[in-house]
């Protein structure tokens, strides 16, 4: 039982029956200032403001002078490819000296590459390298995540992956999403005879996923070289029938038609969106598929920025994540994609902080759980430096502000 009194601002607060916020909404960030929060059972207990504060009913409680500090809920990345075999530091280089991302995959680099590496991998190692980088997250604020595969492109390797992100999510105390991605890209052993490997998915490789209960969504790199938009439908659907909803990345570099296909199949996210047509926005309209942007993206491999305004403007909610993977995202910091969202996607504080926390949560479908600051909720929360305004997290870029995170109520130390 801990109390948390003299806090700045307490910031995200929400009841239980907001899931996510749209539109308009995004603009309002509620907050409390001059707050306390009382934490029980690894729990959120009661909050509010310091003139209503009634000392005796907490007098057993361990008590935390915040001492000016904001608090907000952490961070949730519901988008990320954190397990991998080793970085790609070699194709920055050949990046920074004029090739495209899509021309160091055509020789050999890119997602290929990291299938390679990660097929040979020890399954021990993987772990470790996965359990080290979380830790990592943990301690910049992320208290939720989803991890995906797609590193394998083998039914053997795919398993892989997936067991290291169940043993990851039994291990650490944060709630975590796996996302079966076995669509990342054809394997070099297909000859590009894509519509064998998507039957080789559907028919062998989803089934086991499930049958071992190894993920919770699943995946597709709906993209023009990668899969086409049938392919997608098909993967989802057969999804579907083993239960698994799905995430999908679509837009990144081309408009092929996917988002309607998704929004059609009722796909939870769909994520990317730096290219999007009229058509695109169209088919979001009224419907539930949450958009995630992936600013961290955008900036390494210097390709359009996801049209937040646009999204927003339409009455849209809209998610942030951080994509954190070796080839077009190499950092996991959820502080800098919500600098990025202000700096480049225009987006207030208050409307990039709603993104990366409430918005994540509902695209993972945790909102009752974890990304506001809710009475019964999960105590996972920042504690940020001293600040007078939430609006200098994101000012502050590349420099997180963060003093403390709490998980389940307990001070995490990575
Ligand atoms: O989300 N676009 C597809 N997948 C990843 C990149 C994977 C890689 O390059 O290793 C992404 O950007
Ligand atoms: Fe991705």
């Amino acid at each position: 039982m801990k109390l948390f009194f003299g806090i700045e601002n307490l910031a995200q607060i929400r009841s239980l029956d907001v899931k996510i916020v749209r539109g308009e909404e995004m603009a309002d960030l509620p907050i409390i200032k001059n707050a306390w929060m009382a934490t029980k059972d690894g729990l959120m207990e009661a909050f509010g403001g310091m003139d209503e504060f009634d000392e005796l009913r907490f007098s057993d409680y361990e008590r935390i002078d915040c001492k000016g500090c904001s608090i907000l809920p952490t961070w949730v990345d519901s988008h990320t490819h954190l397990v991998f075999a080793d970085w790609r530091a070699d194709e920055f280089e050949y990046r920074i000296k004029g090739l495209s991302y899509e021309e160091i995959a055509n020789r050999g680099g890119g997602i290929l590459n990291s299938a390679i590496k990660l097929q040979n991998a020890d399954e021990q190692e993987l772990y470790k390298s996965a359990s080290a980088r979380l830790k990592q997250l943990i301690a910049m604020g992320t208290g939720a995540i989803e991890i995906k595969s797609g590193y394998g492109l083998t039914l053997d390797s795919e398993l892989k992956m997936l067991r290291v992100i169940k043993r990851l999510k039994a291990e650490f105390p944060i709630p975590i999403k796996a996302t079966f991605l076995g669509a990342h890209a054809v394997p070099i052993t297909y000859n590009g005879d894509t519509d064998k490997y998507v039957s080789h998915i559907i028919n062998e490789m989803i089934p086991a996923v499930a049958s071992e209960n190894l993920a919770d969504y699943i995946d597709v790199f709906c993209e023009k070289g990668y899969f086409t938009v049938n392919q997608t439908v098909k993967v989802m659907e057969a999804g579907v029938k083993h239960g698994l909803k799905s995430k999908i990345h679509v837009n990144q570099f081309n408009a092929i038609g996917g988002i309607k296909a998704c929004v059609d199949h009722n796909a939870i996210s769909i994520d990317h969106l730096e290219v999007m047509n009229s058509e695109d926005f169209d088919a979001l309209e009224n419907s539930d598929t949450i958009p995630v942007a992936l600013p961290s993206c955008s900036f390494f491999l210097g390709i359009p920025y996801t049209p937040a305004r646009e999204i927003i403007s339409r009455g849209l909610p809209l998610c942030l994540a951080t994509d954190f993977n070796p080839g077009s995202a190499p950092s996991g910091s959820m502080n800098f994609v919500v600098s990025l969202a202000c700096i480049k996607m225009n987006m207030t504080p208050s409307e990039a902080i709603n993104a990366a926390t409430i918005n994540g949560a509902a695209a993972l479908e945790i909102s009752s759980e974890i990304g506001s600051i809710t009475v019964g909720k999960r105590a996972n929360f920042i504690i940020t430096k001293e600040i007078k305004h939430l609006a200098e997290i994101p000012y502050h870029f590349g420099a997180p502000l963060i003093q403390d995170v709490y998980i389940d109520g307990e001070k995490f130390k990575a």
